[in-house]
């Protein structure tokens, strides 16, 4: 014979373990993401802060279209210092932690731009440089 009072005791522990992640999360998503400053102390993006948040992806896309098809590599300038158009030269130049900024972002969205197939991130960039060197 089985004992119903057991069963029942147990089921009630089986489901609040099963679904422990959610009494101990409450209902969020967990902490939003801080995208850290530019460590170099720059005060500007290339376009407002809001705007970046919003728009970078087509940004992005508009300077690679300009850049590979107009040719010319234009530059522009940021409080007071140029910077030429690009994932790398311009964005990373500035963001040069890739894990604490862009990543921090995409991480807790789950986008994965797959850009970096192709792109140096600057801390692989650098140590391209050093084995080249
Ligand atoms: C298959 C490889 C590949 C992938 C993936 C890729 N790119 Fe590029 N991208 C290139 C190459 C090659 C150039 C030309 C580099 C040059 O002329 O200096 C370029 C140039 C660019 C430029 C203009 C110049 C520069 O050096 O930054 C931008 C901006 C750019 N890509 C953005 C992106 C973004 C954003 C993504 C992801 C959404 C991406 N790319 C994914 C290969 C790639
Ligand atoms: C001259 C340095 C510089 C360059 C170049 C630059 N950024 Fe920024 N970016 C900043 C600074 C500084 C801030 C914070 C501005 C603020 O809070 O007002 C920022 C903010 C942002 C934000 C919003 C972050 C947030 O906390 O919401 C995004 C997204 C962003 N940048 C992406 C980019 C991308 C993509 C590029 C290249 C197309 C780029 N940035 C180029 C300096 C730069
Ligand atoms: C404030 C948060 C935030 C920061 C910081 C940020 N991103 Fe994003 N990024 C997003 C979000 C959210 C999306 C997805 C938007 C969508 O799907 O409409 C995105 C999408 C993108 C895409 C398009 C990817 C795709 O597959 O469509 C690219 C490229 C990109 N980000 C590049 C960057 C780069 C490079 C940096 C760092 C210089 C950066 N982002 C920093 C939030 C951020």
């Amino acid at each position: 014979m089985y004992n119903k009072g057991t069963i029942i005791t147990g089921l009630i522990i089986f489901v609040v373990l099963v679904t422990s992640p959610i009494w101990y999360n409450g209902l969020k998503a967990g902490p939003l993401p801080k995208p850290e400053l530019p460590p170099g102390g720059e005060q500007q993006c290339v376009r407002p802060a809001d705007e970046m948040r919003d728009k970078h992806m087509v940004l992005l896309n508009e300077w690679r279209d300009d850049v590979l098809r107009e040719g010319g590599r234009m530059t522009i300038t940021v409080g007071g210092k140029e910077y030429r158009k690009g994932l790398q030269m311009a964005c990373m130049e500035c963001h040069s932690n890739k894990e604490k900024f862009c990543d921090t972002c995409h991480d807790y969205t789950s986008v994965k731009p797959y850009c970096w197939e192709c792109h140096l991130a600057p801390a692989e960039a650098a140590s391209k440089k050093k084995e080249t060197l």
